[in-house]
């Protein structure tokens, strides 16, 4: 598989499927800035490569939406095959219309309202993934009252949080046990006694388990698919007597992280294979038994993260006795991942002459806090006013959570598919 972009001493080039490369600074010289640049192919190619490492397993995959929302791209990803993991009726919409079937589509969520419920009830989406008992609780008063209605029994998943740590920013791990998703263990074996009592149309169907994001090390993935498929098997033999509690779907989450330092993609893709591994090792018996049917998946960054740039164009460079900046036109409104999580994006410039000295810069854009910055201290190129730089990786939580501090508005957005680029 290429990789979506690759980046040169004095040029960022677009690759294509079909191999021809392409300058971005030519590509997009008429695209006003700032701007998203999604390379759409390199996404489906991203979604081949991991149904390939899956192919011996029965998974459906759900591409989180939150990663990007775009409707090219859960369009492109729905060409794939690929269904929807959304946290909120807003995602489930686009998620419908881009073209996705309701039955392709998980909820997933903590806070899932009574007009969200209604919405996925009467949607018949795939499964509703419970947070909480008080969430359960809801559910069941909902699915009795609207019982008359319903075409088909809700089905339910119950997401465990197993209490593991993996290694990743404090801020996106939700496996363990101070944070809000999920229930330990003693809630769950409470939600199945409540369920296996329930005069309600619920159908539960398994576990979900969904540990953090930007996961690179798989220890704490196969610690907590172990705990998940120990408690899942456990429970079916408990439930056996019940014939709407089947037991039949495994929900491993997503997570699967991206190496934002580097160009090299080779070490996450072989992720993808270790995973898949981890996976087969966990549910292989299970497989066999035919007791587990379906194994559901929701990857969102690793799919969509390497094809985005982000392209700003630098307005000034301004000197100071302790530091040189970069000021451009893109910031923390637009790509919030440095800000919030002090992650690394590598940045570029689009086309540099070779003359331009390399120097020391904080690249910061013009929002009015310090804390609005995209690189600090990095060496790049010195830039003029009007060069444009290029924020790379940024495919992934970065248009999903941009917000329109200080009016600045909203960037353009362009896609690149089968050699052309459109708005
Ligand atoms: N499933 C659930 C229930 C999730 O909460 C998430 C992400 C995913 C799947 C997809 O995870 P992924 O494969 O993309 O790692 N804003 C942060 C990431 C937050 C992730 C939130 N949940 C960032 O920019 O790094």
């Amino acid at each position: 598989m290429n990789s979506a972009y690759s980046v040169g001493p004095h040029e960022v080039r677009l690759n294509s499927s079909s191999g021809t490369t392409y300058s971005v600074a030519e590509l997009t010289a008429a695209c006003p800035t700032p701007f998203w640049l999604m390379n759409l192919d390199h996404v489906r190619a991203r979604a081949r490569r991991l149904k390939s490492a899956l192919k011996g397993l029965p998974v459906q995959i759900h591409y989180a939406v939150k990663a990007n929302d775009h409707a090219r791209v859960l369009s492109a990803l729905k060409d794939e095959g690929i269904g929807a993991d959304v946290v909120s009726a807003g995602e489930a919409k686009l998620a419908l219309a881009a073209g996705m079937s309701a039955a392709n589509i998980i909820f997933s969520g903590v806070a899932k309202t009574r007009q969200e419920l209604s919405f996925a009830f009467a949607s018949g989406l795939k499964q509703i993934n419970v947070e909480s008992l008080e969430e359960l609780e809801r559910i069941e008063a909902m699915a009795l009252e609207q019982k008359s209605s319903l075409r088909a029994p809700i089905a339910l998943g119950l997401r465990l949080n197993p209490n593991v740590c993996p290694e990743t920013h404090p801020y996106i791990t939700t496996g363990f046990r101070e944070n809000k998703f999920g229930m330990d263990e003693s809630a769950i074996r409470e939600a199945v006694a409540r369920l296996s009592r329930t005069p309600a149309p619920l159908q539960l169907r398994g576990l979900s388990v969904h540990i953090g994001s930007q996961l690179l090390d798989l220890e704490a993935v196969d610690e907590a698919l172990a705990l998940a498929l120990r408690l899942q098997q456990e429970l079916r033999l408990q439930s056996k007597s019940h014939s709407h509690m089947l037991w039949d779907r495994f929900d491993a989450g997503g997570g699967l992280g991206i190496r934002y330092e580097t160009e090299d993609e080779a070490q996450e893709v072989a992720l993808v294979d270790d995973f898949a591994a981890c996976l087969t090792r966990h549910t292989q018996a299970l497989l066999q038994e035919g007791s587990l049917r379906e194994i559901m998946l929701e990857p969102g960054r690793w799919l969509v993260a390497r094809a985005g740039l982000l392209i700003t164009e630098v307005q000034y460079v301004k000197r100071t006795p302790l530091k040189d900046f970069i000021i451009v036109d893109a910031g923390m409104n637009l790509l919030l991942r440095p800000t919030l999580y002090e992650a690394h994006h590598r940045i570029s410039p689009l086309l540099t002459d070779s003359q331009q000295v390399r120097q020391s810069f904080d690249v910061v854009g013009p929002i009015c806090e310090s804390s609005d910055f995209f690189a600090r201290d990095r060496e790049l190129p010195t830039p003029q006013a009007g060069h444009r730089l290029a924020v790379l990786d940024s495919g992934a939580y970065g248009r999903t959570m941009s917000s329109d501090y200080n009016r600045r508005g909203p960037a353009g957005e362009f896609f690149f598919a089968e050699g052309q680029i459109t708005g």
